[in-house]
């Protein structure tokens, strides 16, 4: 592990396709500078570039290596939050629109990976929900009558291939899709660059400045990009301090992938009902073997480190579901950014006219990111999109509703951290591989041991608006419980929206 990485290995990563780039020597120019090369930065490069824009693309780490290389790849068009809650949070027109923009999003990655003859083991599949274990099937009944309305292209069915599943009622949704997401964003890279785009690895930016000609983005190298238009697409942006923030909230989500036989299962997707629900889908392996993924067991970020519970939780799931599983072969954990009123925050950033920002992603990250592209290359080019009110990131979320409330009770509940003892005594109890915060007189360290014994020591405080980070020992790195950042054990920033390193002691 090189510090500045995340610990877990997910099963995309484990193929060597992620696009080798360099780091920004010099200063560029171009119409627009996209910044994240995760599946909304390179998918809006490659719809600018289509249309005759001059792109450069900058990231603070290997190319699409952040969360995109985290996800489970589920391209489907239905809420992950239910039609019935989209609903009721954004009206029937708001549902319907998120209906046609995840099925456009899918449509557009079709289109793509076969214009471009990219490699990436597209296909469309349906999607079943089924009802939780030992939960009514008459939980699907609301759902099926969202979907009605909305015009969903869907059946209320019967029958899963789980183990005591075979009659169970089942939702099931026509024309989702799945695919190799690393695979498919190295195509979608190359066909930039043959367009002229530039894409730089290793590039932290440090600031984004709007004036009246244009953007200028300077990095951390002392470089700077000058562009008429920005896209900030770093999963959390790196721009706000708070306006989007109190409108999302950071959860993790853990992941595994086992062997199986193929044909144990058919081809498909398949989600359960549980508030914080499981999902499963298949990905080919070699000869006559396929991957199963499934994952779950999502929290709120930093609020537990149970991660080998939560793994155990998922194995014995899937465990009672299929019990001709294979081997595992990987387990991972990603962060996705839930927006409180059901859907992602694309659009200008507010207060600002040249600046764009896509984040929100919820558990819907690679449809959200393909319509990010979508609605951010017609926003530059064309000044209009039909979706861009729907994902306004200025959009007026009531402050009364209760998401609201929950979720930005942690910052508070945080702040508190300030006068609060620490988790150990002292430095001396930390054990090999062991981090912890401890308090240091008036302040809070957070001070890691590492497996040859050598002590780490950074400030707990985080650099984007000061609340305390907290030890994940899975992915041995600090999570910050407000907004999502983490940090490396040396202090490097791993994910924003912090953008200075943690200081170090
Ligand atoms: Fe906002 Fe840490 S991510 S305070």
């Amino acid at each position: 592990m090189n510090v500045g990485d995340e610990q877990t290995v997910s099963l995309w990563m484990d193929t060597d396709v992620l696009l080798k780039a360099p780091a920004l020597r010099r200063n560029e120019k171009a119409d627009t500078v996209v910044i994240g090369s995760g599946i909304a930065g390179l998918s809006t490069a490659y719809e600018l570039a289509e249309r005759g824009h001059d792109v450069v693309v900058l990231d603070r780490g290997a190319i699409a290596k952040g969360m995109t290389s985290r996800t489970t790849a589920h391209l489907t068009s239905l809420s992950d939050d239910s039609f019935d809650a989209l609903i009721k949070m954004r009206d029937l027109e708001g549902a319907k629109i998120f209906y046609q923009s995840h099925s456009a999003a899918i449509d557009r990655i079709e289109t793509i990976q076969r214009d471009r003859s990219i490699a990436c083991n597209f296909r469309r599949v349906d999607g079943y929900l089924f009802p939780a274990l030992g939960h009514d099937a008459s939980e699907l009944d609301p759902e099926l009558d969202a979907g009605r309305k909305i015009g969903v292209e869907m059946e209320d069915a019967r029958g899963l291939p789980f183990r005591g599943l075979s009659d169970t009622r089942c939702l099931r949704y026509l024309n989702q899709g799945t695919f190799h997401p690393l695979r498919y964003l190295r195509g979608v890279a190359a066909a930039i660059q043959n367009h002229g785009g530039r894409i730089y690895a290793n590039t932290t930016v440090e600031k984004v400045e709007e004036d009246e000609d244009g953007v200028t983005v300077s990095t951390a190298g002392g470089k700077s990009v000058r562009a008429k238009f920005a896209v900030v697409a770093t999963n959390s942006p790196i721009i706000d301090r708070l306006t989007i923030h109190t409108k999302q909230a950071p959860y993790r989500t853990y992941a595994m992938a086992f062997t199986i036989p193929r044909g144990t299962i058919g081809d498909a997707l398949y989600w359960d009902t549980l508030d914080e629900y499981h999902y499963v889908r298949l990905q080919p392996g070699p000869g006559t073997t396929d991957y199963l993924i499934v994952g779950g067991a999502d929290h709120k970020t930093g609020e537990a480190d149970d991660a080998p519970a939560r793994f155990d939780e998922i194995e014995a799931w899937i465990g009672q579901l299929i019990p001709d599983l294979g081997r595992e072969v990987h387990r991972w954990s990603g962060q996705i950014l839930d927006p409180i009123d059901y859907a992602a925050f694309i659009g200008l950033n507010p207060g600002n006219d040249r600046i764009y920002i896509a984040t929100g992603d919820s558990g819907q990250g690679m449809t959200h990111g393909v319509i990010a592209s979508i609605l951010l290359s017609d926003l530059i080019v064309k000044g209009e999109n039909p979706w861009s009110e729907f994902y306004d990131p200025s959009r007026k979320i009531p402050s009364g509703i209760k998401n609201f409330i929950v979720e930005n009770a942690t910052v508070l509940k945080n702040f508190a951290e300030y006068i609060a003892p620490g988790e150990l005594a002292s430095v001396k109890e930390l054990k090999p591989g062991q981090g912890a915060i401890i308090r240091d007189g008036l302040r809070k360290i957070a001070a890691y041991r590492d497996d040859k014994g050598k002590l780490h020591k950074c400030s707990a405080v985080c650099t984007h608006v000061g609340c305390h980070i907290h030890w994940n020992s899975l992915e041995r790195c600090w999570d910050c419980p407000c907004h999502g950042s983490q940090f490396a054990i040396d202090g490097t920033v791993l994910n924003g929206p912090a953008i200075a390193p943690l200081e170090k002691l």
